[in-house]
């Protein structure tokens, strides 16, 4: 077709071209946003392997708890000050949990911007399982890690008595009295499972590692991870409300 001889069809192809290039560029960063949300993700989720695994150390007693927390902060020593692994840690922490929530909000808003374009007649947005789980048990994640900190890094928040060894920190915050407090961390890391479950499954399809013939493998490796990381979780807060850890 020779656009040359009419001026409204080569608007039109220019308007066309306009309309794919924005459409392609827009691809192109829902698939960086999700590859960032992807990397971000293993990163949390590798810590919160260790972080579990840390926690459990409290079947062992306050030494080994309190030796284990005290060994973070030397890592690194002499060449690094007191506590300097540690905090370069945290940097690299606190920017994988705002590119997470970042990547997280943009890429809804994109999502819910797309289906009100489809829809000219607005409908009510039917979410699905995954996304209303995620979005929301992500938020009420966000809230507790903030809570958690005050809670039981810098014991701002202490209703069984403040203490600079981290194990009495534990042991005196999941009391019986404080059921509530045990409670909320319940609920919070069933949330954290849910999450990596979800979580998992879906950053592997953005790394393309979820071909057909492998999607029963990784939805097993999603399922026991999730299930480990929440039950490992538990285990310490339930122990000292129950009277096994004191
Ligand atoms: C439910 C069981 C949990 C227990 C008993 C627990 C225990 C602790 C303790 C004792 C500390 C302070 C460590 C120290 O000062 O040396 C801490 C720090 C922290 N926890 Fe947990 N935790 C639990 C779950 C979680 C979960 C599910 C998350 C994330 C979703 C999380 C994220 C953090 C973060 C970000 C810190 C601050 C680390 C830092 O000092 O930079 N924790 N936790």
């Amino acid at each position: 077709m020779d656009v040359g001889l009419n001026p409204n069809l080569k608007l039109q192809a220019v308007a066309n071209s306009t309309l794919t290039k924005k459409r392609s560029t827009a691809y192109g960063s829902t698939v960086a946003l999700k590859s960032a949300m992807a990397a971000s993700g293993a990163i949390l989720v590798l810590y919160l392997i260790v972080h579990m695994y840390g926690n459990l150390k409290v079947f062992s007693g306050q030494a080994a708890f309190d030796g284990y927390a005290h060994a973070l902060r030397e890592i690194g020593s002499p060449i690094l000050p007191e506590s300097g692994f540690l905090w370069i840690f945290r940097m690299v922490l606190l920017a994988s949990i705002l590119i997470h929530i970042y990547s997280a909000a943009v890429l809804t808003i994109r999502a819910r911007k797309a289906r009100e374009q489809r829809y000219v007649v607005k409908k009510r947005v039917q979410r699905t399982y995954a996304s209303y789980t995620m979005r929301w048990g992500g938020v009420l994640i966000a809230l507790f890690v903030v809570f958690h900190i005050l809670h039981l890094t810098t014991n701002d928040i202490a209703p069984g008595g403040k203490s600079d060894s981290p194990y009495e920190r534990l042991v005196n915050g999941f009391q019986p009295e404080f059921w509530y407090v045990t409670l909320f961390y319940v609920l919070a890391v069933i949330a954290v499972g849910f999450h990596l479950r979800h979580g998992i499954w879906s950053g592997m399809a953005t790394l393309g590692v979820n071909k057909a013939s492998r999607q029963g493998k990784i939805n097993a490796v999603a399922v026991a991870l999730a299930v480990i990381v929440t039950v490992g979780f538990l285990l310490p807060p339930l122990a000292v409300t129950f009277g096994l850890v004191n």
